[in-house]
């Protein structure tokens, strides 16, 4: 039988609630499931509602499903929370009876386990609470022990092995209460371990560092940000393996400034950070542009505007990497919209940002930066990779013309110490040999050739759809919140609905061609994405001239398949 269980921690911040999460997604993957996890805290160390959520299904996992199967809850909060959500089938396993009164909810499992009595009085060790209730749930849905045993050991054995053995023991005393009062739950059985997969477990920030590896970048110069921090951290991890380096600036713009000049010496190179950290990066963004530098620029978005919402997910910044630097300034904006994608999308910037020698902007968001996945292992020998058209000197007198007037607009590029190749990489308008000039020819011709590259930026980037030639209506969306429409399109077309759906991977410039032929499948356009203005929607009309209608939330969640669905219905699919 086909398996899809989604199972949510819910709790504090310092209640141990993303380990909890974390190590049931461990068991689940080890035990050969396909797992994606949703997480979601504040931007407090201590205190607030987290939680965390681990899916694990045979099939592929599209999204973050509509909600939970079994919920657990470490406090009266998350219960508060989470109640609404406890319809019949569900199961609810708690910290009482003693510590708080649950309503009555009908069809629903409840079981009462004395999470913090047990932890305060019979282990003597709070902290171990969380892993009272993951002993009480391996042993009501048979989850493999052993597996969070292990898991236990790798995180704690850092600490102390008295650490690893006050856990093991919360571990047993949890499952000893279920045993004693309660025995199997009779509705979800974790199953029988599958045949391992060739596949990676790996969190959306590290498949951003590997993409980045794998392109060949060597340099990250960056200033810590949540939730962009665990790229420089993973990055900082790996680089050094192939001689890279990664430099923990003293603020965003020596980040950035550091990376372009890392850039301008010849490595690729990248920055990482957050919307706060765009509105400091913007004019070495520009410098980038105008003296033509490759340049990635991973944004991790999170809530905004100002310092927001650290740690949540929000679809806010695309209209800040389009416009952002003053003056006529390329670039490009790709968005990752899974795991897998994190990692692919990263090699296709430095691809863009290689060829066309200028910033390519690379969205996230807080909830994908944390989102785990079991990806299948990429096969290297497959990825294309693109490096910058390079000088090479004929070896006659003649100045080096590091801007040179070509058909397509890019032009050789020497790398300081390159013989004859020497020029000045100015942020000033400047003539073919480099040298600033503001003459009227300088100016026309150097802001058409800088133009010139990007005129068919979008033929070199894949913009996939689904769904049947005519339809009622067709989906455009962008980003994490991909993963909502595939799944609801999974479901709509098996209802037979009339419906279609864009994925484009390229924002901006917008790729008009492929809109433009969407829209034409299409009697309506619908546009869900996770910002108050409707972004993405309104980039499209300016490009194209065409309106979608628009969804838009803008509750530091991603979006459900559910509401997808019932949005595409009101519409007549
Ligand atoms: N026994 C011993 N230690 C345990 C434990 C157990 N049973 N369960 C958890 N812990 C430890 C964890 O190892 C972790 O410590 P570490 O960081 O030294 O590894 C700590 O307790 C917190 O547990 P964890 O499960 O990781 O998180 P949580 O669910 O309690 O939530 C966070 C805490 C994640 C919300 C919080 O620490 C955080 O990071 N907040 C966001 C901060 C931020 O980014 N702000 C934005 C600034 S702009």
């Amino acid at each position: 039988m086909a398996i899809d269980i989604t199972i949510r921690i819910a709790g504090e911040g310092g209640e141990g609630v993303i380990s909890s999460g974390d190590f049931l997604m461990q068991s689940a993957a080890s035990a050969g499931f396909e797992v994606m996890t949703f997480k979601s805290f504040p931007a407090e160390i201590k205190g607030g509602y987290a939680l965390s959520q681990v899916r694990f299904s045979d099939d592929k996992i599209l999204s973050q499903g509509d909600g939970f199967d079994i919920v657990v809850c470490f406090n009266e909060e998350a219960y508060q929370i989470n109640k609404r959500l406890l319809t019949p089938g569900k199961v609810l396993v708690y910290d009482g009876p003693d510590e708080f009164e649950i309503e009555a909810h009908e069809g629903v499992a409840c079981y009462a386990i004395p999470m913090s009595h047990i932890a305060k009085q019979e282990l003597k060790a709070y902290i171990s609470k969380n892993m009272v209730a993951m002993g009480a749930v391996c042993e009501l849905f048979g989850f493999p022990v052993d597996s969070l045993r292990r898991s236990i050991h790798d995180k704690f054995i850092k600490k102390s092995q008295a650490i690893v053995d006050q856990n093991y023991a919360a571990l047993e005393a949890g499952a000893a209460h279920v045993r004693d009062h309660y025995g199997k739950d009779p509705t979800y059985t974790f199953p029988e371990a599958r045949e391992a997969k060739d596949v990676i477990i790996v969190e959306g920030n590290q498949a951003i560092a590997l993409g980045a590896m794998a392109a060949g970048c060597r340099y990250l110069g960056a200033y810590p940000i949540t939730p962009a921090t665990s790229v420089a951290i993973a990055a900082s991890k790996i680089f050094p393996k192939a001689d890279g380096y990664v430099y923990q600036a003293e603020d965003e713009i020596a980040g950035v400034a550091s990376t372009v000049g890392a850039s301008f010496a010849g490595t690729k190179a990248m920055t990482c950070t957050s919307g706060p950290g765009i509105d400091l990066k913007s004019e070495m963004i520009g410098l980038a542009a105008m003296a033509e530098i490759p340049l990635v620029v991973a944004d991790i978005q999170r809530g905004g505007p100002s310092t927001g919402m650290p740690t949540k997910h929000e679809q806010s910044d695309l209209f800040m990497c389009a416009h952002a630097v003053h003056g006529d300034t390329p670039r490009a904006v790709l968005a990752a919209s899974n795991v897998e994608d994190c990692f692919y999308r990263t090699i296709d910037a430095f691809n863009l940002a290689e060829k066309y020698q200028m910033p390519v902007f690379l969205l996230s968001d807080a909830a994908l930066s944390l989102q785990v996945e079991a990806i299948p292992r990429p096969d290297l020998s497959k990825i294309e990779i693109i490096d910058r058209l390079r000088y090479q000197s004929n070896g006659s007198e003649e100045r080096y013309q590091r801007y040179q007037l070509t058909d397509s607009g890019i032009s050789p590029m020497s790398h300081p110490g390159d013989p004859g190749g020497t020029y000045c990489a100015t942020g000033l308008q400047h003539q073919e040999n480099s040298a600033p000039r503001t003459s009227v020819e300088a100016c026309i011709t150097m802001d058409d050739k800088r133009w010139r590259k990007i005129k068919n930026i979008e033929d070199d980037i894949e913009c996939t759809s689904q769904g049947p030639e005519k339809a009622k209506v067709g989906i455009i969306s962008w980003g994490l919140t991909q993963n909502a429409v595939r799944e609801a399109m999974a479901r709509m077309l098996a209802e037979g609905m009339e419906v279609a759906a864009l994925y484009p991977k390229l924002l901006y410039p917008v790729p008009t061609k492929a809109v433009e032929a969407f829209a034409a499948r299409c009697d309506k356009l619908l546009l869900p994405e996770a910002n108050y203005q409707g972004q993405f929607a309104q980039l499209i009309r300016a490009a194209t001239g065409i309106d979608c209608i628009r969804q838009n939330i803008y509750r530091g969640e991603p979006f459900i398949p559910a509401e997808i669905v019932a949005r595409v219905k009101e519409l007549g699919a």
